[in-house]
């Protein structure tokens, strides 16, 4: 059985573990969002990164990548990477796969993602606040993978290139540099 792995985070730039296959596409009915307290990567316990999670939304798209892993020994590898990596996000969801937004069947299902869910399990999860609120804490986190805004804006340059225009993405980056801009002049 050949694994799949679908990334809308730090993934789309940082696989991490050995993949035969890399398609640049989208899920339905979740968007992305900067909700996820980070205290093991962009953060630390004593003051929180942000990174994004998936929250369910009827009718919107969420952009990514879905690596393909075939062999049995390469998807062991990176089960185990992962499971440490993603340690915060409390979920897993297999999730179906589209390459074509006009496709009316995916291209891939069964596609495996990580979530964190709002659940009180889920002790990172911060949900939602102001684009203003959210960007200040990204602009003053870092943590053990380096700064949470490095993550914030390798997000949204990798989303660009792959031609999607996140809108909460891009205006948490702009929120941003404005207030980097103001602190560093
Ligand atoms: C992902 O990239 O798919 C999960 C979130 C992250 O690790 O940034």
């Amino acid at each position: 059985m050949v694994m799949w792995v679908f990334g809308y985070g730090s993934l789309i730039w940082k696989a991490g573990f050995h993949y035969d296959d890399r398609l640049v596409g989208f899920i339905k009915d979740y968007r992305r969002v900067f909700y996820q307290g980070s205290t093991d990567h962009r953060g630390t316990p004593e003051f929180p990164g942000r990174t994004v999670t998936l929250e369910p939304a009827q009718g919107e798209v969420c952009w990514g990548v879905a690596y393909k892993v075939s062999r049995k020994e390469d998807e062991e590898v990176a089960l185990t990477y992962l499971e440490v990596r993603e340690k915060q996000y409390d979920k897993k969801a297999y999730v179906d796969f589209f390459t074509e937004p006009s496709a009316s069947s995916p291209a891939v299902t069964g596609v495996m993602v990580y979530i964190a869910s709002p659940d009180k399990s889920n002790k990172n999860y911060l949900g939602p606040a102001t684009v203003e609120e959210i960007a200040k804490q990204i602009v003053l986190a870092e943590g053990p993978s380096g700064p949470n805004r490095d993550y914030l804006f390798n997000l949204e340059k990798t989303l660009l290139q792959m031609g999607c225009k996140d809108e909460h993405v891009m205006k948490i980056a702009d929120n941003a540099r404005k207030l980097i801009s103001g602190v560093e002049e």
